[in-house]
């Protein structure tokens, strides 16, 4: 096996003459819920690599990849063009889901590497159109308990949540498709995730302990004030730890 092209994303191995293109575990978590044969919008495609990915794989046979800002839809053209897939991925340069439309006809929605609270944002912005009933993966870089939250309150299902590992930084994804149904009364372990902890996602036990340590420090911290924002934090982490420690008493 020869590796001959690597970055911080994706490498490119040749296996038997043949190009594989490898996406770091992160981006890889992402692109493997897309169901194949789907028609995707990757929202904030950047460098473009799960639009390739797709569609090297054969996964998606049309890719709409999008971006806020004009560099990084340069990056994804230049990326396309290197692997000479620029036929098969259109590019659409603005915010959020304000660059799509009906007509295009889209399965599937990707939002990753973003906050959570732009992914809350762009889907609030894009209620309407994704009560149609499109497929979310979504893999929030910070405030993903917001992000479950968010997609409960407003009737969406989570279907399924997988955890990554990158150089010892976790990633959760979450995948969700509008019902219409509020489920938040059932949903004990909202903030957690509940397919993971439902599932025992083999990762859950070292994420949770990795986030318990933090908790455990900020508490620790905010227990030196007096203040009423203090004491409201001191609340929130409590709880927090004790959900977790919960949890992972089961796992
Ligand atoms: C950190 S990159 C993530 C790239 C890629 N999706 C990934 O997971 O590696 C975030 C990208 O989202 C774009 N972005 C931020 N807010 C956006 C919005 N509201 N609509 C579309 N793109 C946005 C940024 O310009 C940037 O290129």
């Amino acid at each position: 096996m020869e590796i001959y092209y690597n970055d911080n994303f994706f490498s490119l191995d040749i296996v038997w003459g043949v190009v594989e293109m490898k996406l770091t575990p992160r981006l890889l978590a992402v692109a493997d819920k897309v169901p194949p044969g789907s028609r995707v919008a990757d929202i904030g495609t950047d460098h473009a690599y799960i639009p390739v990915y797709l569609l090297m794989n054969h996964i998606s046979s049309g890719v709409i990849a999008t971006d806020s800002r004009p560099g990084p839809l340069q990056a994804a053209a230049e990326t396309l063009e290197l692997f000479r897939l620029q036929q098969l991925a259109e590019l659409r340069l603005g915010e959020g889901l304000t660059v799509l439309r009906k007509e295009d006809d889209i399965d599937v929605i990707i939002i990753a590497g973003l906050g959570g609270d732009t992914i809350c944002s762009i889907l609030a912005d894009g209620l309407e159109f994704l009560q149609k009933g499109i497929l979310l993966i979504l893999q929030p870089m910070t405030c993903v308990g917001k992000v479950r939250t968010w997609l409960a309150e407003k009737g969406f299902a989570i279907t399924e949540e997988d955890i990554a590992l990158e150089e010892s930084n976790f990633y959760e994804v979450v995948v969700a498709r509008w019902t219409g149904e509020t489920a938040l009364a059932q949903e004990k372990y909202l903030s957690l995730g509940p397919v993971l902890v439902a599932r025992k996602h083999p990762l859950l036990k070292p994420m949770l302990e990795q986030r318990l340590e933090h908790k455990e420090a900020a508490l620790a911290g905010a227990e030196y004030s007096n203040s009423p924002a203090a004491q409201e934090r001191i609340a929130e982490l409590k709880a927090e730890i004790l959900a977790m420690r919960e949890v992972l008493q089961c796992l």
